[in-house]
């Protein structure tokens, strides 16, 4: 058994033309581009827009339908770009709106379509509104376009509620007036230089209203919306009264007065219709950290959102009775909204799954973790773990580097990290770095081909053997196991888009279900299973011995999936 496609499938197409299919969101596989590591045109050690539109034949090849770009806005960078100072203006260090243009047009020209980051819930602080707001003192008309509170105790040396920000500490911070004495507080649930905005004033609503027009107008073709869940706060902000800190990565549970308050919806309804006055389908797809499945779903019914992050899958362990579980709730839970499922293993925000996958078996995987596990175990699941999601119904997420198989750099020098929550926690959490590390495209060369200018995050030596170069045309390598399921999800009938699997009986521990014309089995146990065919062999995230015939009994390797045809 090989990881290759048996027989060649009919319907791959060569040819470069846009997907005019109707509903093209519905099975889309979206790339997550996180610009300052996947290519660096300019030779400064921190990727740009440039180097991006100069490897979008390799995204092409890859076989992804459209590429989501995190921010490049205006920035200082505070938190990685998701502090944006100028929502309409490129930030030097990727590029300029030109260049921007200039990407659009090459990804459509390649049939990839465009989606870009939309950072609605917070600004940076020096954003215009905000430089005003704390310049112009405490009767500043810009203060009620934040969330300016008087302090209490005293003197208002006490934040105005209990709030704690994702990032550590308290969610608030003292300003100074201009005449030098102590002020009021702002609101900021991330970083102080992320200031919340306030949703109920109007002039935040147009703002982003307009933000939307101009790069829908750039060509865009669609938005990936930062903290969905968080731009309508409880009225009053009241203390949420719990001792326990909310974490970014942890569940916020219902009824937390700043996520996930039924406010929100009405934000997404108004963006929807501006998303349809657009011809080409142009999507919306919500970061909304929920604690369950039904409340994601809430973001995209037929008037709101299109698709949502799926993240209780991106949070369950390689566990088949988990994974079962999860997956039939997922489907469940969209099923009376209409919107697909979506699935997603990896982001730049979470500890990449050839790492989370690589503890013992059944041991829980937290979204960040230092640990580096057993390196081959990791690897092994997430390619299985890959198939696996390839291999369900709805639309999928990769992000930069997993089709190489890439492990989290958990080494990161403590003097190299960047990530803002890393300091805020001092160091106890916000290992958010180790999966930004810049991507390695050939075996050599000082950043193994991101640039000629290094990387501003090291790189591993072992970056040059797992190179898109190292990798291309190696059949057993991960790279290949992408392209190679790639092209079979496009032109396989039974893969994509849908509603449900059927599942079948199968020993512990192992998932087995059918789709039209297609089976998938998947053994996320330590111990080869044996099994009959369901089918004609299409696929194996681990090569393994001979492909047994329909219906002839074949041993599924530990932690491997395998595609069938029937
Ligand atoms: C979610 C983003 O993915 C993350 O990187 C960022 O730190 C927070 N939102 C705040 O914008």
């Amino acid at each position: 058994m090989t990881q290759h496609l048996a027989a060649p499938l009919s319907g791959t197409s060569d040819d470069d033309a846009p997907d005019h299919r109707p509903g093209w969101w519905r099975d889309a596989v979206i790339y997550q581009v996180y610009p300052r590591s996947f290519a660096d045109g300019n030779g400064d050690g921190m990727g740009d827009l440039d180097g991006v539109r100069r490897r979008l034949p390799y995204l092409r090849d890859l076989g992804v339908d459209a590429v989501w770009l995190s921010p490049f806005y205006a920035s200082p960078q505070a938190d990685a770009g998701y502090d944006v100072a100028d929502y309409r203006a490129i930030d030097p260090m990727f590029g300029t709106l030109l260049d921007a243009d200039a990407l659009i047009h090459d990804a459509h020209a390649l049939g990839l379509r465009v989606i870009v980051d939309l950072v609605p819930n917070h600004s940076s602080s020096e954003h215009d509104w905000f430089r005003r707001a704390l310049r112009e003192g405490p009767d500043s008309p810009l203060r009620d376009r934040y969330h300016f509170r008087p302090g209490k105790g005293a003197d208002g040396e006490l934040p105005p509620n209990d709030w704690e920000s994702v990032f550590g500490g308290p969610a608030w911070t003292r300003t100074t007036d201009p005449d030098g004495t102590p002020g009021d507080w702002y609101l900021h649930l991330f970083a102080p230089e992320q200031p919340d905005f306030n949703w109920d004033h109007p002039a935040v609503a147009d703002e982003f209203r307009s933000i939307l027009r101009f790069w829908l107008d750039m060509g865009v073709d669609g938005f990936r919306v930062d903290v969905a869940h968080g731009l309508v706060k409880a009225p009053g902000l009241p203390d949420v009264g719990a001792a326990d800190r909310l974490r970014l990565l942890g569940t916020a549970d219902g009824g937390t007065p700043f996520f996930d308050q039924d406010g929100v919806h009405e934000i997404y309804r108004q963006w929807r219709r501006i998303l349809d006055e657009y011809p080409g389908e142009r999507i919306a797809v919500a970061e909304a950290w929920t604690p369950t499945v039904e409340r994601t779903a809430h973001y995209v019914r037929p008037d709101e959102l299109h698709q949502a992050f799926n993240f209780q899958y991106l949070s369950t362990s390689w566990e088949g009775a988990a994974l079962r579980e999860v997956i039939d709730l997922s489907l469940a839970a969209m099923r009376p909204v209409g919107a697909p499922a979506t699935w997603v293993l990896s982001n730049h925000d979470v500890t990449r799954h050839a790492t989370r996958f690589a503890g013992p078996s059944g041991a829980p995987t937290p979204t960040q973790t230092r640990d580096p596990g057993d390196r081959t175990v990791g690897l092994r699941r997430a390619r299985a773990a890959t198939l696996l999601m390839l291999a369900l119904p709805g639309s999928a997420y990769v992000y930069q580097g997993e089709e190489l198989g890439l492990p989290d750099v958990t080494d990161l020098p403590d003097e190299a990290r960047q990530d803002p929550s890393y300091f805020r926690a001092d160091g106890q959490d916000g290992f958010r770095d180790g999966c930004r590390v810049p991507i390695p495209w050939t075996r050599e060369g000082g950043s193994y081909g991101f640039g000629t200018g290094g990387s501003w995050l090291p790189q591993p030596p072992t970056w040059g053997g797992l190179s898109v170069e190292a990798q291309t045309g190696d059949p057993d390598s991960t790279l290949e196991l992408y392209r190679s399921a790639l092209a079979i999800r496009k032109a396989h009938p039974g893969l994509g888009a849908g509603t449900a699997v059927e599942w079948r009986d199968a020993p512990a521990g192992v998932l087995s279900f059918t789709r039209p014309g297609f089976a998938c089995t998947v053994n996320t146990t330590g111990t080869p299973v044996r099994l009959p065919a369901p089918g004609r062999f299409l696929l194996a995230s681990r090569p393994a011995g001979t492909e047994p015939a329909p219906g002839e009994e074949f041993e599924l390797p530990a932690d491997t999936t395998v595609w069938w045809s029937l």
